[in-house]
């Protein structure tokens, strides 16, 4: 609040430098970390809907977890990540193909490349292929998905699902079992820059947004790219209150998608493909790309305040990994692989991480948060879980497959921490004993989804310092 009167405060300032340039001068100093960039003049101090303060939270992110997390992302464990990328869109014809044509071209073995895509591509693939835009080929091109494994991961892997169906598991997710599912390495597939965007892309996010977070359809969301200048201050004050009037966990449910886009859209401009020559590929930070999502002037406002919700996300899934921990401190818990030596380095590894969300000082108010009287706590519970099974039905209609690859995982990461934080009774009551059936599981999809969800959130705060470096360093 008092950073935003600082920023208003300031600009009239600027206004005024002809005349009192020596004393403003010195004001300026004062407010520098405002001058610096518009970007981040809101994102600082105390966060809505909680007890803890931006800087704080890039402390603890950047110097602590960040690189201990990557490096458990790296492990065999958590690059693997299986999931069915060729379940038809449920809810409108996605017509762009750009997605499936890389793979149509690409010499895939026959096994490596799904039925699913092997057969849509076929019929689809000539005549409207052809009428595509340059810019389709581009996102076809760089947002296809390599599905490469050497033959020994793939025995491995094999050797992973035979472990698991001997554990006792009750819930699973049906794209798991899906003869259609597979294994993807995320570390050859990195979420950037892949060129999709426009209507297609635009129309995921409106209709995560518009029909699928609590939202009537009377109250417009401010800032829709189409109306982006004609678009009133009023649509965004109705907007705000009427947000303002919702309970806290709905509210939280808008600001968590909210945070879960505004971290895509930093990592495509931390991963912008710079460079596309012949001889070479090079990604990087795009400064002007980045100013254009979160710039404060050029959004009308909303992107401070998704950068915000970013913090706020980051805190939600950090809350759930610490309160995941007794889950995986049962010594039956294992990471496993195959390797017995690894699968204990990197349960220890995972362990301190653990702890060390659990010492993140500054958490929730615990009776303000999925903590209402049982009944509306049940219901809110559901609803917010059916909420999630469409968002992650609507990632199936992303035409480019990269995307649609780390949407879902980021979506089902989030589902897994909003599961643990509405568990809290259920973890609690984990039994000591491994002979008793445990109240609460994870499955490796959810364990490995969860972890990996939370990587990207911590990246874009990492990427945030960075952006902040290269924002100053242009004035
Ligand atoms: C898979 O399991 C079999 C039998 O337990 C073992 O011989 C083989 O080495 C394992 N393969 C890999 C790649 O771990
Ligand atoms: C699921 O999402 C679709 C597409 O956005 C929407 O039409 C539908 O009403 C949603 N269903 C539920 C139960 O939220
Ligand atoms: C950075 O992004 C902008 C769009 O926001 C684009 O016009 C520009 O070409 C990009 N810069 C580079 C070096 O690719």
């Amino acid at each position: 609040m008092t950073q935003g009167v600082w920023c208003s405060f300031q600009t009239d300032l600027v206004m005024m430098k002809k005349k009192l340039l020596p004393l403003v001068l010195l004001l300026l100093l004062s407010v520098s970390g405002c001058a610096d960039s518009r970007c981040f003049c809101q994102v600082t101090g105390d966060l809505d809907d909680c007890t803890c303060d931006v800087e704080t939270i890039d402390g603890f992110n950047n110097d602590q977890l960040f690189s201990k997390l990557q490096t458990l992302l790296e492990s065999d464990y958590f690059r693997f990540y299986k999931v069915n990328l060729n379940k038809a869109c449920p809810f409108w014809t996605v017509r762009s193909h750009c997605g499936l044509k890389d793979c149509a071209v690409q010499p895939c073995s026959p096994n490596e490349v799904p039925e699913g895509i092997r057969s849509s591509s076929h019929n689809k693939y000539s005549a409207e292929l052809n009428e595509q835009p340059v810019d389709c080929e581009q996102a076809g091109h760089l947002g296809a998905v390599d599905v490469s494994l050497s033959d020994e991961t793939r025995e491995a892997l094999l050797n992973w699902s035979r472990h698991d169906d001997e554990a006792e598991r009750f819930c699973v997710v049906d794209d798991e079992e899906s003869p259609d599912s597979q294994y993807v390495d995320l570390l050859l597939n990195p979420e950037r820059f892949t060129a999709y965007r426009g209507p297609e892309a635009w129309q995921i996010w409106n209709s995560i947004y518009e029909e699928n977070c609590f939202k009537p359809y009377t109250i417009k969301r401010p800032l829709i790219p189409n109306l982006f200048h004609s678009s009133s201050g009023s649509e965004a004050k109705t907007f705000y209150s009427w947000l303002e009037g919702q309970c806290v966990e709905k509210r939280a449910f808008y600001r968590l998608i909210s945070g879960l886009h505004a971290s895509i859209n930093i990592h495509l401009s931390a991963r912008y493909l710079l460079d596309d020559s012949w001889f070479q590929k090079k990604w990087g930070h795009n400064v002007s790309e980045f100013r254009q999502r979160f710039d404060s002037e050029l959004t009308a406002g909303e992107g401070p305040k998704r950068l915000r919700n970013l913090y706020f996300l980051f805190l939600i899934e950090l809350r759930a990994l610490a309160k995941a921990l007794p889950v995986f401190q049962q010594p039956s818990f294992r990471l496993y692989t195959g390797r017995p030596e690894e699968d204990r380095r990197h349960k220890e590894l995972l362990l301190h991480i653990l702890q060390l969300a659990r010492s993140f000082p500054l958490h929730f108010d615990e009776t303000s948060l999925f903590a209402g009287d049982e009944k509306e706590a049940a219901k809110l519970k559901e609803d917010i879980r059916l909420a999630f099974l469409n968002i992650s039905r609507i990632m199936d209609c992303v035409g480019c497959f990269k995307c649609r690859l780390w949407g879902k995982l980021q979506t089902q990461g989030l589902g897994t921490a909003l599961k643990i934080l509405f568990s809290e009774r259920q973890i609690e009551a984990l039994p000591t004993s491994s002979s008793k059936r445990p109240s609460f599981q994870l499955s490796r999809q959810e364990i490995s989804s969860l972890l990996n969800a939370f990587g990207r959130i911590s990246t874009s705060i990492r990427e945030l310092k960075n952006f902040r470096s290269l924002l100053a360093e242009e004035r």
